[in-house]
């Protein structure tokens, strides 16, 4: 059991902001969404380094059109500049620090309990994959949603690629650490690196998805370019970004959240409204830059994909 922290420092927004003015800060999004103002039509444009990205052409790839939405997908302006990446801020704004992350050259290790450890160059990586457009909801903790077209692989493909071991039970994912571009990483009293880990059967999970793009584009790096994880039927939190080392391991990892706060924020995360966040409920969500509320779906909408993931397991803290 990992050690519990109470550092008021470590909360999310919701809970970190008054609530008044958490919702205030939601309202000023949802009236740029509904009012088409020119503010709204700036944010829509794409900050021109997207054009730069070297993997530009290989966008926008053919839909996978098995996973469908219940809602409308959420503005690109709006998604693009209400964003979680601690290593830049712990504030939703951090799409204009984070153009200081350098996305070439990227590599992401491979190592752990595989048959040949290896560190694949993200272009090679963007090359051998299968990509594929998904529209896939997304959760956070903080309770607002999204709803995204995200373009990468399967992460399934990944794991044959790396070839693990019998041994191997649990993935543990791991960003880039380089304070000097990442200001948010200075701050010592995180964990850094960001971490988060997988068991392998939920890795394989048909659901599971390596993200390189986005809006039919390369992700731009306020979402966690070049290459992060998209686990829909989980909190945001789990879906870490810029990611840089792929572990195999038999040994449950310790993800950032849980380090910082497992009282709140444990390894399994799964989207369920019946069971609160020790702080606020779960039971509805936000959709980002519209008025609407909407009732939280256990698993977020995908239990037909994973209940069966999480079935006879008792004991085990699965919601949080
Ligand atoms: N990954 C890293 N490395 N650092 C972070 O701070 N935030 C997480 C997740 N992945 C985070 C991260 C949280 S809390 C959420 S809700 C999502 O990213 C937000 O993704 P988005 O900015 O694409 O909406």
């Amino acid at each position: 059991m990992n050690i519990i922290h109470k550092k008021s420092w470590s909360l999310p927004e919701s809970s970190a902001t008054p609530e008044d003015v958490f919702w205030n800060r939601r309202r000023f999004l949802t009236g740029m969404a509904g009012g088409g103002l020119a503010l709204g039509a700036a944010l829509s444009s794409r900050p021109s380094f997207a054009e730069t990205d070297p993997s530009a052409h290989l966008y926008p790839v053919d839909r996978n059109p098995a996973y469908e939405l219940d809602r409308p997908l959420t503005d690109e302006g709006i998604a693009s500049t209400y964003n979680n990446f601690y290593e830049f801020g712990s504030h939703k704004q951090i799409a204009k620090a984070a153009q200081k992350l350098q996305i070439r050259p990227w590599t992401v290790a491979i190592d752990g309990l595989v048959d040949k450890p290896q560190t694949l160059d993200i272009d090679d990586i963007l090359a051998k994959m299968p990509l594929e457009e998904r529209l896939y909801r997304h959760r956070c903790v903080e309770a607002w949603s999204m709803a995204v077209p995200w373009s990468g692989f399967p992460l399934a493909e990944l794991v044959k690629l790396a070839s693990p071991t019998a041994d191997a039970k649990y993935i543990r994912f791991e960003t880039f650490k380089n304070p000097e571009v990442a200001s948010g990483q200075r701050q010592s009293w995180y964990p850094w690196p960001y971490v988060e880990g997988l068991t392998l059967a939920e890795a394989t999970n048909e659901l599971a998805f390596m993200a390189t793009g986005i809006y039919g584009k390369p992700l731009a790096k306020q979402f966690g370019a070049p290459i992060r994880l998209v686990v829909p039927w989980k909190y945001g939190f789990k879906s870490i970004k810029s990611i840089v080392k792929i572990t195999f391991t038999d040994q449950r990892p310790v993800s950032f959240w849980e380090e910082i706060q497992g009282s709140e924020y444990g390894f399994w995360a799964n989207v369920n409204p019946s069971v609160p966040h020790p702080r606020w409920p779960q039971a509805s969500e936000r959709l980002l830059g519209t008025d609407e509320r909407r009732n939280t779906l256990l698993y977020n909408g995908y239990e037909a994909q994973v209940a069966h993931l999480y079935k006879g397991m008792t004991g085990e803290r699965l919601f949080m």
